[in-house]
């Protein structure tokens, strides 16, 4: 998935004219959202390829059933919540996507997001008040979640075996942080290469910069997913 990480439409638009060719699958985020509404994800979705809308909504059950609704009615691929809504909330989403869904498509994808990754372990512990280590706390979320019939959860490369092992092999695990070898890392920490991501049992990778600020964003597209496809 590639992260369209743009404030303005025109830049996601001449970013993608570059990809005539290629059918992507795409994360559309809330800076992107907020600023140009359901046109931008309309717009995407004509161009044919696949969405996945970051938003990652926390409220209470009934607004979030409500939203969903509305959100799945544009046809989107996946979209997802943050896992601390609690159970009650991923399921009210859960059942606002099915019902948003037109008849004959299929159901979004719908995910969760455990602990943020800019969370560290010891603002969780003081702020959050969890007395449990971060990595007990995204595991705890990641059960939540499937318990509540979520389809995965947004996480490091490095927790996806210990995620499918406290859930079920099939639970998507989409992973950002992702570094081709040699690229430089941004401001992301523990990265993971394409195909470690693969060995390590991401169902996506999610890759930003690495393809959007490159010289020639078509070719590192490629090479990724070559790598990403053990080639
Ligand atoms: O440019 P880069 O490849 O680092 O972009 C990764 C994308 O994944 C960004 O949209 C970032 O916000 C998102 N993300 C992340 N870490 C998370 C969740 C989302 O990097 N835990």
């Amino acid at each position: 998935m590639i992260a369209l990480d743009f404030s303005t439409a025109d830049e996601t638009k001449q970013f993608l004219s570059q990809f005539s060719n290629d059918r992507l699958y795409v994360k559309l985020g809330m800076e992107l959202y907020y600023q140009n509404g359901p046109e931008i994800v309309k717009w995407v979705k004509s161009l044919g390829h696949d969405i996945f809308l970051d938003l990652k909504l926390h409220d209470i059950p009934n607004t979030v059933y409500r939203a969903m609704k509305g959100l799945a009615a544009l046809d989107i691929d996946m979209i997802n919540v943050h896992a601390a809504g609690g159970s009650e909330m991923m399921k009210a989403a859960k059942e606002g996507i099915i019902d948003g869904t037109q008849a004959g498509s299929t159901v979004p994808k719908l995910i969760a997001v455990t602990q943020l990754t800019s969370t560290t372990e010891l603002a969780m512990q003081t702020e959050q008040l969890i007395p449990v280590s971060l990595m007990d706390s995204v595991i705890n979320y990641a059960k939540t979640t499937h318990q509540s019939g979520l389809d995965g959860v947004v996480c490091s490369a490095w927790e996806a075996s210990a995620i499918k092992s406290a859930t079920s092999r099939d639970f998507l695990c989409v992973t950002p942080g992702i570094r081709p070898a040699g690229a430089s890392l941004g401001d992301q920490q523990r990265v993971a290469t394409p195909d470690k991501a693969r060995e390590m049992g991401s169902s996506y990778i999610v890759v930003g910069r690495p393809i959007t600020q490159a010289d020639n964003p078509v070719e590192a597209y490629h090479t990724i997913n070559r790598q990403w496809n053990g080639a």
